[in-house]
């Protein structure tokens, strides 16, 4: 087992972590039809109701290439408003998620703890989807996309209201692995003037590994989207071959590393250059992973070696780099409440234009106005936008 310790994140990132914890007795299965996924009880993630699901899902689907097609330099004026969504009669999924599951508990209004035992009442409390990687399937779910998730949850209340709130959302649930020995991960923020604290205990927070994903819904996904990267200690040692069969596989990934809890930066990041084809950091994720002074230093190092790069910039928008063009975006100005999951959010709509074949402009404005409209609410999946949200946003930049 290992220590408990403190885990502080500046805003979502940053802090100490505690070494990775292995089960009791190291189950993370049970019964049911796969070695690694669990009946787990009353908990409803049974294969065989949902693959039934998705048999008549696929069946009604238009064909698209397994990968992208490449982002158009001239695209025609017209194609935000022709545009029509489309998928791959190939896949039963647009992504598959390989990515930290936790509920999010948010206080707001006056939360500064008081110790000895002084108990204070705050203004709200607020029982959310929490986790970079399940933030990012909602957004990308809202979107219109079809998402299937590979994470690891407890037996517990926690991970049946995010298997719940996942499945509410059409997201396909049955790559979760719902572990007896571990409890569901939690984080806790606690708001003050605009300012927030955050306790996050892991649990079944960073337990996926590689061998833990059903490689038939690997084969089934046309783009696998990997979250919080150094966070997830136990899924690094196999994710390139995971991501190498991907690829065989003719389906393209894209990595939103977040934060490095231990400040090193790499554990083996190297190693999966050759298979990312589209890397999601915030600026200065980009600047410490490059190793770099400048964000123009950062963005040549990091296109050096990878195909696409979108780099964060919260409030200011975002930059993105493909091969030798450079869009910027300035985001878009809108009454913020809460900016928790805005990358994930920025990220869906990333990865909508990337599969789509967008334009690479469009793609980091959809993006950028997914990551805007996210604020608007607490949490970071309530104020996901649409589609039509998020290009009526598009659009009113884009009006003369
Ligand atoms: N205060 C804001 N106002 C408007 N847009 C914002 C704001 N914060 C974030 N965004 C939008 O969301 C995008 C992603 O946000 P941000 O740069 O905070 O990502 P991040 O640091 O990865 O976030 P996360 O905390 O989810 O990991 C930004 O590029 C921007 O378009
Ligand atoms: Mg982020």
């Amino acid at each position: 087992m290992g220590e408990p310790g403190t885990f502080v994140k500046a805003g979502r990132k940053g802090g100490s972590f505690p070494g990775a914890e292995r089960g009791q007795n190291g189950q993370v299965g049970g019964p049911g039809s796969h070695p690694w996924c669990p009946l787990a009880g009353e908990l409803p993630t049974t294969r065989h109701n949902q693959s039934t699901k998705h048999k008549k899902r696929a069946a009604d689907v238009l064909t698209f290439p397994s990968r992208p097609a490449t982002l158009a330099r001239n695209p025609p004026t017209s194609w935000l408003k022709s545009f029509q969504p489309t998928h791959s009669a190939m896949h039963m999924f647009d992504i598959l998620v390989l990515g930290e599951i936790n509920v999010d508990l948010i206080l707001s209004g006056d939360a500064r703890p008081e110790f000895g035992q002084v108990e204070k009442v705050i203004q709200d409390a607020t029982l959310a989807i929490g986790g970079s990687g399940t933030i990012f399937a909602c957004g990308a779910a809202r979107l219109g996309l079809r998402v299937a998730y590979c994470g690891v949850v407890g037996q517990d209340l926690f991970g049946r209201y995010m298997l719940e709130q996942l499945q509410a959302r059409k997201i396909d649930t049955t790559g979760v692995i719902v572990a007896p020995s571990l409890k569901t991960g939690l984080t806790v923020i606690l708001h003050h003037q605009g300012d927030r604290a955050l306790l996050t205990y892991l649990g079944a927070i960073n337990r996926l590994q590689a061998e833990m994903v059903d490689r038939e819904l690997l084969a089934q996904a046309r783009h696998i989207h990997v979250s919080s990267y150094f966070l997830q200690h136990a899924l690094q040692p196999g994710l390139a071959d995971l991501l190498a069969a991907a690829h065989e596989q003719g389906a393209t990934v894209s990595m939103d590393t977040n934060w490095d809890p231990a400040e090193r930066w790499d554990s083996g990041l190297e190693r999966l250059w050759p298979y990312v084809d589209l890397f999601l950091p915030n600026e200065p994720e980009a600047l410490a992973i490059a190793r770099a002074d400048s964000l123009k230093q950062a963005l040549d190092t990091l296109a050096a070696r990878l195909p696409l790069v979108a780099v964060k910039r919260g409030a200011q928008g975002a930059v993105a780099r493909q091969g030798g063009q450079t869009v910027w975006d300035p985001g878009f100005t809108v009454p913020v409440v809460d900016t928790t999951g805005a990358g994930d959010s920025f990220d869906a709509g990333f990865v909508y234009g990337f599969l789509h074949g967008w334009p690479l402009a469009e793609t980091l404005g959809l993006a950028c106005a997914c990551g805007a409209l996210s604020t608007r609410a607490p949490g970071g999946t309530e104020a996901q936008p649409t589609l039509d949200e998020a290009r009526d946003l598009l659009h009113s930049r884009q009006a003369p």
